[in-house]
């Protein structure tokens, strides 16, 4: 059984670590968070300790070392900008650390992270989920074994909408979150790269506070991507049914269906890293180049091979507008 901590113990995401610790047969001695709503901790492990405070946390670990308790796996849940730092504890710690996405937020702070990893002999890993999915592996398996050289054109469709409250979280703060390529993209980003192959361009047509949509060229595939959390952008057929999130990935004209199988895929994500299996450094990094560039690329608005969506209506931002 490995010992775990857990970083950002009261957020949304937290559970479903929570349950991949438990799914996994492992347990959860330390937790963290700002934020004292963790009443969730007693689902899971209610023995575990819990520290709203960074240096408290800080020194129990340390009191747990030093009485022979070692922590294998720190989990980072907090939010991106935090990443980097928190996972310098975990390998200070002498632990392995298993990060939420993205990784970071900017390309040159994963050489920081591999120079700790050499220094400390620990390992950094990231959930990347969808290359865990069923129907993504299954669509990499099929473009693997395609020897004809074709370059398939693809058009990524994710609509997933949010709330006015998204703006003033640390969401909605570039600095903090990245925006919503980085936040919300970099699955999509990450698993194109590793289905298509080597990057080869990156536009961007359209890039507000709600959507982005650009172009974006790999070995096997021309991809037109569209990225949304307004509802409003949602397709009429769609709302109909009551949904609030639209997502569509097809290649040459065909749906590649991905909606369901996404329940448990954390628990996956943990299995292969107690295995050794996990994505590090040099897993993330194209994925982060990408949500980099397209964070400082200048759009080009409405020119060249861009996805129809890109069209629709511009909105103004919530916290612009003249409400409050
Ligand atoms: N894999 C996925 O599908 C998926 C989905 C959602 C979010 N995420 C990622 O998970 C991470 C957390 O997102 P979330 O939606 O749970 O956000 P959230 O805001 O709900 O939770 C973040 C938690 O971190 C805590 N926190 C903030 N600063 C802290 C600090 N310095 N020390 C300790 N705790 C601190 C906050 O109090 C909060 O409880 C993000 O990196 C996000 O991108 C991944």
């Amino acid at each position: 059984m490995k010992n775990f901590a857990l970083i950002g113990a009261a957020g949304f995401i937290a559970p479903r670590h929570l349950k991949a610790i438990k799914d996994t047969g492992n347990t959860l001695i330390a937790a963290l968070d700002q934020f004292d709503q963790v009443g969730v901790l007693d689902s899971y492990f209610p023995n575990v300790d819990f520290f709203t405070e960074f240096e408290r946390f800080d020194r129990h670990i340390d009191k747990l070392k030093r009485q022979e308790v070692k922590i294998d796996y720190v989990s980072i849940c907090t939010p991106n900008y935090l990443h980097d730092s928190h996972i310098r504890f975990a390998l200070r710690h002498q632990a392995d650390s298993i990060c939420e996405k993205p990784l970071v937020l900017n390309p040159w702070n994963i050489n920081a992270l591999a120079e700790i990893e050499n220094e400390t002999g620990r390992k950094v890993n990231n959930i990347l989920q969808l290359r865990l999915h069923p129907a993504i592996q299954q669509l990499k398996k099929r473009i693997e074994n395609d020897k004809t050289g074709k370059v398939y054109d693809v058009d990524l469709t994710y609509i997933t909408s949010r709330g006015n409250w998204y703006y003033t979280s640390w969401k909605g703060d570039v600095s903090k979150s990245g925006g919503i390529a980085t936040n919300i993209g970099v699955h999509f980003y990450d698993m194109l790269q590793w289905v298509f192959g080597k990057l080869r361009s990156n536009k961007v047509h359209v890039h507000t506070h709600d959507r982005a949509a650009g172009f974006l060229e790999f070995d096997k595939a021309r991809v037109r991507w569209f990225l949304s959390i307004n509802y409003d952008t949602i397709p009429d057929e769609i709302k109909a049914q009551g949904k609030r999130t639209f997502r569509s990935l097809k290649m040459e004209g065909e749906e590649i269906e991905f909606s369901d199988g996404f329940t448990d895929l954390h628990t996956r994500s943990y299995e292969a890293i107690l295995q050794g299996q996990g994505f590090g450094l040099d897993d993330v990094r194209t994925a982060i180049q990408i949500v980099h560039d397209i964070r400082i690329a200048e759009p080009l608005g409405l020119i060249g091979d861009y996805h129809p969506f890109a069209t629709k209506k511009l909105a103004v931002h919530p916290l612009k507008s003249n409400v409050g």
